[in-house]
């Protein structure tokens, strides 16, 4: 195969289901690649490493020179485009902001506190899993996947009960923003989503003002009241982020991880009869199939890289999924689920550098007790249906899996 011949097209029928086979194409034929979009993307390990750990990209949209899609965005949206929403969320801040808003919310997510977590991880993960041996099964990603890290945020966080239904539909809509979008109707339906959110995190934050506790969202009001370090809408960005990162990817990790192990039985069987293999299944896990497939960064500068010249202002896609299965990096079982495999860790789903995902330990701990509980407390644990894909690209998980349960 040529480079002209090959081209990287997410929206070819069957790429959300897999899209695995088309990043090994990339990598092979055109690992450093730029899209008819003007985005640029990169495939390889060594490639998506070495940009995730450079301080000299950006993380900031406005350094980006506009690219077709922006132009796009800007005559169906008009001026009710919203450029605003997100730009003051540090995961689109560089420093200095990113350094200071990091550190705020940093305190939260020790090791320690984490760790804290797990007694109330297995008691909400137990709860689900007596009400599916009631029922002789469950719908794996409705019943178990979404409410275990929704409800472990929003603890995190001392939310007051909402409607979680909505909150749902408006976060997954919101988190169509992390991909290309062409469809006029979605750019609407997500401008309506990111309302309604910012409607509803205003009034949690003015609610939790006069109900300060010993949770998340009231050390960070703490921190905003004695030093003035937080402005109001950095508050409620940093909310919004870590209410979207909380529970948008970590179900992947449960879905697709499960989804895995039902593939590849030999793997199930021999994590359920060895606890301690938990914590490295979960890197497995994460390395086989990325709950999260992408992050970026944006050059402000000419970059060489593999070969090529990407000029400055420019998007990059980091593929850190494609990365994860990369031959020259993990060797000829790249492709295989090997819950043992010694270095799975070195995996890059959770991106790298001074963004490096700030809830890791959460999400490792979220996954080890969810998996590793499920497949001890049933022997037979059967899909009952086909699983059904969410259609996302870059938070690509499942829709639907159903299963039949048994002691
Ligand atoms: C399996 C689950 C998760 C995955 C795969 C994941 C993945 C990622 C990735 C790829 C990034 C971007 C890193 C980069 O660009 O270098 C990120 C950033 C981030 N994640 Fe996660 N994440 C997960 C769970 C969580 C959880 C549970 C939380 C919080 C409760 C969280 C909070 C964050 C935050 C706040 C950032 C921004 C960090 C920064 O910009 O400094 N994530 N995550």
């Amino acid at each position: 195969m040529t480079e002209a011949s090959v081209a990287y097209n997410p929206f070819e029928p069957g790429f959300a289901e897999d899209p695995y086979p088309q990043y090994e194409a990339m990598r092979a034929h055109q690992p450093v690649h730029e899209s008819p979009f003007g985005i640029w993307l990169l495939f390889r390990h060594d490639d998506v490493l070495r940009f995730l750990r450079d301080p000299s990209l950006s993380v900031e949209d406005a350094n980006a020179k506009p690219t077709i899609l922006d132009k796009f965005a800007d005559e169906v949206m008009g001026d009710e485009r919203d450029r605003e929403t997100g730009t003051r969320a540090m995961i689109n801040r560089d420093p200095p902001d990113h350094t200071r808003l990091r550190k705020l919310v940093s305190k939260a997510f020790t090791p320690r506190r984490t760790e804290g977590l797990r007694p109330r991880v297995q008691e909400l993960v137990d709860a689900s899993l007596d009400q599916a041996a009631a029922a002789g099964g469950m719908e794996l990603m409705s019943d178990y996947a979404f409410p275990l890290p929704f409800a472990v945020i929003s603890e995190m966080l001392g939310m007051p009960p909402t409607d979680s239904d909505k909150l749902r539909d408006w976060s997954g809509t919101l988190v169509r923003t992390l991909e290309p979008v062409v469809d006029p109707a979605l750019m609407h339906a997500i401008l309506e989503a990111s309302k309604n959110m910012r409607g509803l995190i205003t009034d949690v934050i003015a609610w939790k003002r006069n109900n300060l506790s010993d949770d998340l969202l009231s050390a960070m009001l703490a921190a905003e009241e004695n030093g003035d370090v937080l402005s109001d809408e950095e508050l409620l960005e940093q909310v919004m982020l870590l209410y979207i990162a909380g529970h948008e990817t970590t179900v992947n990790l449960i879905g697709n991880g499960m989804l895995a192990l039902l593939r590849n039985p030999g793997q199930l069987e021999r994590l359920r009869s060895d606890p301690p293999l938990d914590g490295g299944a979960v890197e497995e896990l994460l390395r086989y199939d990325s709950p999260v497939q992408m992050t970026r960064r944006i050059t402000l500068t000419e970059v060489e890289i593999g070969g090529k010249t990407i000029p400055d202002g420019v998007f990059v896609v980091c593929g850190v999924a494609s990365s994860n299965r990369d031959e020259a990096h993990w060797g000829p079982t790249a492709d295989t689920v090997d819950i043992t495999r010694p270095n799975a860790k070195e995996h890059l789903s959770f991106g790298g550098g001074a963004h490096y995902c700030l809830g890791a330990a959460l999400a490792r701990l979220e996954g080890q007790v969810a998996i590793g509980s499920l497949v001890r407390r049933f022997s037979t644990i059967e899909p009952t249906a086909d699983p059904e894909w969410n259609g996302r690209l870059n938070l690509r998980g499942l829709e639907k899996l159903p299963l039949s349960v048994a002691p």
